[in-house]
């Protein structure tokens, strides 16, 4: 089936370079993309014709760090740093999670949520529960959002409702890892929650079915002083917070680290070194007074650098949102810096919220020839001044000012899904 869309076209092909073609077309064959350009193509004599004339069309957005069962608290409970929020607030409303009905009416609104404002691919942390993560897996296909959920394990400092054993933690993780055979947008990536939730016993585990299992790992690095402190009393063994992971194989090509907020050279020199992706989630950041991280040094050292909504941490569920807040934070480092460090551009911005996400999957540059599509469109038809304004400031306001009822379609793995 062949598919053609026309409309003004945005994309990051390149670190800081946008591609824009102004009355452009794609042409999808079977849900990938084959051909972008300026003229119609006249290759093929039977199409679907989508015609967007005036809108924007750009790639949907990878959200690289959220916690599911933390989208009850959205919005609240923002007053503390991590530990402590975690143990006032977060374990306790991850806790509820046990209830696999609760999980189900939660989960099927956020993962509507998510693909109304055009997440289409996400790497998420479930809870420590497994029918309730397999809840979370189905409603996320169902809804169309593609890539990775995580069944968090615990097996320490989670307090009375949410820890398991290590032998539970182990025994459920596999049973969950049967399980996820029956899906197909939906994959599964390991997940120690961080150090402090995980003995030395349940990381190795964990190492050791990451290899039988050819898995991905997702996981916490630095993101609060007391948190990375009390990883030092826990390993007095490790110089650093990364090799806790490292010393159990969980170190390694496509692990993701939220945060990274105080990595110093050493630590940013062993995430480039195994390929690690840094999972920046600068709402939750701020929010959790955690610290303003080092984005433009990463990007200078050729780090993979990608942007997590973090919720609840992170207050901001559009990736478009996550996207402007990782511009003000590096504005904030640039004054911090006293103006040595530069901020991010837009165009850098969306390349982190775009591209260097979808690399994780298996994407290719902007929209590229061979992937399948994953596109929002946007309507800002009504906004002030449209027809003076070129296709490079609208995308500019756009990206500021987007609400949800202005994506007015979404396409996920070359489906149509809003
Ligand atoms: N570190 C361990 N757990 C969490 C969590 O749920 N959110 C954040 N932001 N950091 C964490
Ligand atoms: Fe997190």
């Amino acid at each position: 089936m062949i598919k053609i869309f026309c409309g003004n076209i945005v994309h990051a092909p390149k670190f800081g370079e946008l591609e824009i073609i102004e009355h452009g077309y794609i042409a999808l064959k079977d849900g990938v993309i084959a051909y972008i350009g300026q003229e119609m193509p006249t290759d093929w004599a039977v199409y679907e014709f989508n015609y967007f004339y005036d809108r924007l069309i750009m790639p949907s957005f990878c959200d690289m760090h959220l916690h599911a069962p933390q989208y009850p608290m959205l919005g609240m409970g923002m007053d503390l740093p991590l530990l402590d929020w975690l143990n006032t607030y977060t374990f306790k409303t991850e806790a509820r999670f046990c209830d696999t009905e609760y999980a189900r009416e939660v989960y099927a609104k956020l993962a509507q949520e998510l693909i109304d404002n055009g997440t289409t691919r996400v790497v998420t942390f479930g809870s420590i529960h497994t029918d309730s993560t397999l809840i979370l897996m189905e409603e996320f296909e169902n809804a169309g959002i593609t890539g990775y959920v995580g069944k968090v394990n615990m097996d320490r400092n989670g307090g009375t409702n949410l820890e398991e054993t290590t032998e539970e933690s182990i025994r459920e993780t596999e049973r969950w890892l049967e399980r996820c055979a029956d899906f197909k947008y939906i994959k599964p990536i390991l997940t120690p929650r961080f150090t402090p939730s995980c003995t030395n016993e349940l990381m190795s585990a964990l190492g050791k079915l990451a290899k039988t299992h050819d898995l991905r790992v997702q996981s916490h690095l630095s993101e609060n002083t007391s948190e990375i402190a009390w990883v030092g009393d826990l390993h007095p063994d490790c110089k650093q917070y990364w090799e806790t992971y490292d010393k159990y194989g969980l170190w390694k090509s496509h692990t993701v680290m939220a945060h990274c907020v105080h990595s110093d050279k050493r630590e940013r020199d062993a995430i480039k070194a195994n390929d690690v992706v840094v999972a920046h989630c600068p709402a939750s950041n701020v929010n959790l007074v955690s610290g303003v991280a080092p984005i433009r040094t990463m990007l200078d050292e050729g780090l993979w650098v990608t942007l997590g909504s973090d919720i609840a941490g992170g207050d901001v569920l559009s990736m478009l949102g996550v996207i402007t807040e990782a511009i003000k934070s590096s504005k904030i480092k640039r004054i911090e810096s006293n103006w040595t460090k530069d901020f991010l551009s837009v165009a850098e911005a969306f390349y982190l919220g775009t591209t260097a996400g979808a690399k994780y999957f298996g994407g290719g540059d902007g929209f590229a020839i061979g992937d399948k599509f994953h596109a929002v469109v946007i309507k800002d038809s009504d906004a002030i001044d449209v027809k003076q304004l070129s296709i490079r400031e609208r995308f500019e306001r756009a990206i500021y000012r987007t609400k949800e009822q202005d994506i007015i379609a979404v396409y996920s793995d070359g489906r149509r899904v809003k």
